[in-house]
C-alpha cells in the first residue's frame, strides 16, 4: 500500500482509537483537572504530559500496572527504562522494607552503599565510581570530571542525543528539521560543517552555545575532524553508545573503537551515557555487548531496582579528580533506600541468567512484530536488544538523527491508542522503546503480539 494511503488509514485509526481510550479513561481526566492547578502541565516531568491528558497509574505489581480507573495493562512503558525488575519484586519489596526499618536517611556512606558500588564496578568493568540521584546527575558530573581533568570547556555531542537536562548537554536534542539544512544530508565529506548547535530549551546560556560541537551520530570520522579543527579544546566526547531516543540506533561495527583511538589520540575523555543501555541491553551494558570501553560512564535507570539512583564512573586517572577539586557531592547520594534496593536488583534480580531470559523475550516479541510487518507491507522495522526494543517505522535501520526524520509518525500515533486500549501499556511517544522485565513471561509477549499484528492488519485493510 502506498504511503499516503496508509497515513490517512493511520489517520482514521488514530481518530476512532483515541476517542475510545478518552471515553475509557474519565478517572485520569479528572485527575488532571485537579493537577493542573498545582503542576504545569497537571505531571511532574515534561516527559509524562499527555494531550489531551496522561493517563494516570496507581498500582504495579509483576508485568502489569493499574490506571486510576482501575483497568490493567502490560507494562511495556517500563518507567522509561527503570522497571527491569517489574512491580513490587518481593526482593526488592523485601530490601526496601529492612532498609526502612533501618534507616531512611543519614548522608553517610553505609555498607550497603559500598557493596552496591562494588557490584556496579565489578559488573560495567569500571575502576571508580561516584552515586547521583539521576541520570541527569550523572552525566553531569562525568563532563565536569572530564573538564576539570583536561582543563578544557568545550565538549562534542551527536546530533538528536539526549543526556538530561543540564544546561551543557541541552543542545541540539531532537530539532525540529526546519533548523537543520537538510540539503548537506548526503554522507558525503562536505556535510559536517552544517551540523550546527540548536539550544533545545529556553533558558539556555547563551555563553554554553560555543562549548558544544554536534556531530552525527555513527561518523567517527566526523568527532575526529571536530577534535582536529578544536585541538587543545574538547574535554569530551558524549554519546549514548546505543541511541535511545528516536527509537533505538546501534551503533555501526568499528565506530566505538574509532571514537575511544581519536579521543585517546587528542587527549579528550571518551563518555558513554549509559543511563538507558546500562542496565538493559546486557549484565555489563555496552562494553559487555560491543566490547569497547569508555574512559567514563554515566548510569542511572535500571541500576537502582525502580529508586532513585544514578552513577558514574570508569577509569581512575579520571575519578580522582573528585578528591582534586571537582565538586561532586549530593545530599541524596547513596541514601540507604536506593541503595539497598539498587544492591538488591543487581545481585539478586538482574543476574546474567536474568538477561539470558529478556533477551529470548525480546526477541519473540520482535519477531513477531517482524512477521506482522512483513504479512501487511507496513513501512516498519524492529530493533531488538535485550530488555529493549522497538518498532520503527522506517522500512530501513536508522543510523543517525537525520534518518529518524525519515520515520512516518503517523503510523505510531495511530499504533500508540491501539495498544493502550488493548491493554498494552506503552511510551507516549515514537523517539521511546518497549522496556521488558524479569517479570514478564511468554504470554505477555504474545499478547504484545498479537495486539501489534491486528493493528498491521487494520493499517492495511
Ligand atoms: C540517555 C539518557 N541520559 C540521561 C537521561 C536523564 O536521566 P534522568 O531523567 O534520570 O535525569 C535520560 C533520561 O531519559 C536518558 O535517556
Amino acid at each position: 500500500m502506498d504511503l499516503e494511503r496508509l497515513k490517512a488509514r493511520a489517520a482514521e485509526i488514530a481518530e476512532k482509537e483515541t476517542k475510545d481510550l478518552l471515553s475509557r479513561t474519565s478517572g485520569s481526566e479528572q485527575l488532571y483537572q485537579r493537577a493542573i492547578k498545582t503542576l504545569p502541565s497537571g505531571v511532574v516531568s515534561n516527559f509524562q504530559a499527555g494531550d489531551p491528558y496522561p493517563i494516570y497509574l496507581e498500582r504495579g505489581k509483576g508485568s502489569s500496572v493499574w490506571d486510576v480507573d482501575g483497568t490493567e495493562y502490560k507494562d511495556f512503558h517500563g518507567g522509561f527504562g527503570v522497571n527491569v525488575v517489574g512491580h513490587a519484586h518481593p526482593k526488592i519489596v523485601e530490601a526496601l522494607e529492612k532498609a526502612a526499618k533501618n534507616a531512611i536517611h543519614f548522608a553517610v556512606t553505609t555498607p550497603d552503599t559500598i557493596a552496591l558500588a562494588e557490584a556496579i564496578c565489578e559488573r560495567f568493568q569500571l575502576e571508580q565510581m561516584r552515586f547521583v540521584n539521576s541520570g541527569t546527575e550523572a552525566t553531569m558530573d562525568a563532563i565536569r570530571v572530564a573538564r576539570a581533568a583536561t582543563g578544557r570547556d568545550k565538549i562534542i555531542k551527536m546530533e538528536g542525543s539526549y543526556h538530561g537536562h543540564h544546561d551543557s548537554v541541552l543542545f541540539s536534542v531532537v530539532p525540529e528539521a526546519d533548523v537543520l539544512d537538510m540539503r548537506f544530508n548526503t554522507g558525503g565529506e562536505g556535510d559536517r560543517a552544517w551540523y550546527t548547535t540548536q539550544p533545545t530549551s529556553k533558558g539556555i546560556p547563551h555563553a554554553l552555545w560555543d562549548t558544544v560541537i554536534v556531530v552525527p551520530f555513527n561518523d567517527a570520522a566526523a568527532v575526529d575532524q571536530a577534535l582536529a579543527d578544536n585541538a587543545g579544546e574538547v574535554a569530551a566526547v558524549i554519546l549514548e553508545p546505543v541511541m535511545m531516543n528516536i527509537g533505538i540506533v546501534e551503533p555501526k561495527p568499528g565506530y566505538l573503537q574509532a571514537l575511544r583511538d581519536t579521543c585517546e589520540k587528542h587527549g579528550a575523555v571518551l563518555i558513554y551515557d549509559e543511563v538507558k543501555c546500562g542496565g538493559t541491553i546486557a549484565y555489563g551494558g555496552t562494553t559487555e555487548r560491543y566490547g569497547v570501553k569508555p574512559h567514563l560512564a554515566a548510569y542511572a535507570k535500571a541500576i537502582g531496582g525502580g529508586s532513585t539512583i544514578g552513577a558514574f564512573g570508569g577509569e581512575a586517572r579520571f575519578m580522582e579528580w573528585v578528591g582534586k577539586g571537582a565538586a561532586q557531592q549530593g545530599t541524596f547520594n547513596g541514601n540507604p533506600l536506593s541503595s539497598a534496593a539498587g544492591l538488591a536488583a543487581l545481585t539478586q534480580v538482574l543476574t546474567k541468567d536474568a538477561y539470558d531470559h529478556l533477551a529470548k523475550l525480546g526477541t519473540q516479541l520482535s519477531e513477531g512484530c517482524d512477521r506482522a510487518i512483513a504479512e501487511n507491507g507496513i513501512p516498519a522495522h524492529t530493533v531488538d536488544l535485550g530488555a529493549k526494543g522497538c518498532v520503527s517505522y522506517r522500512s530501513e535501520p536508522l543510523t543517525n538523527y537525520r534518518d529518524f526524520l525519515e520515520t512516518t509518525p503517523d503510523l505510531y500515533w495511530a499504533s500508540y491508542p491501539w495498544m493502550v486500549n488493548r491493554g498494552i501499556f506503552m511510551t507516549p511517544g515514537d523517539e521511546e522503546q518497549w522496556t521488558l522485565s524479569v517479570q514478564h513471561t511468554d504470554e505477555d509477549i504474545q499478547r504484545y503480539v498479537n495486539a501489534f499484528g491486528e493493528f498491521c492488519q487494520e493499517l492495511s485493510s
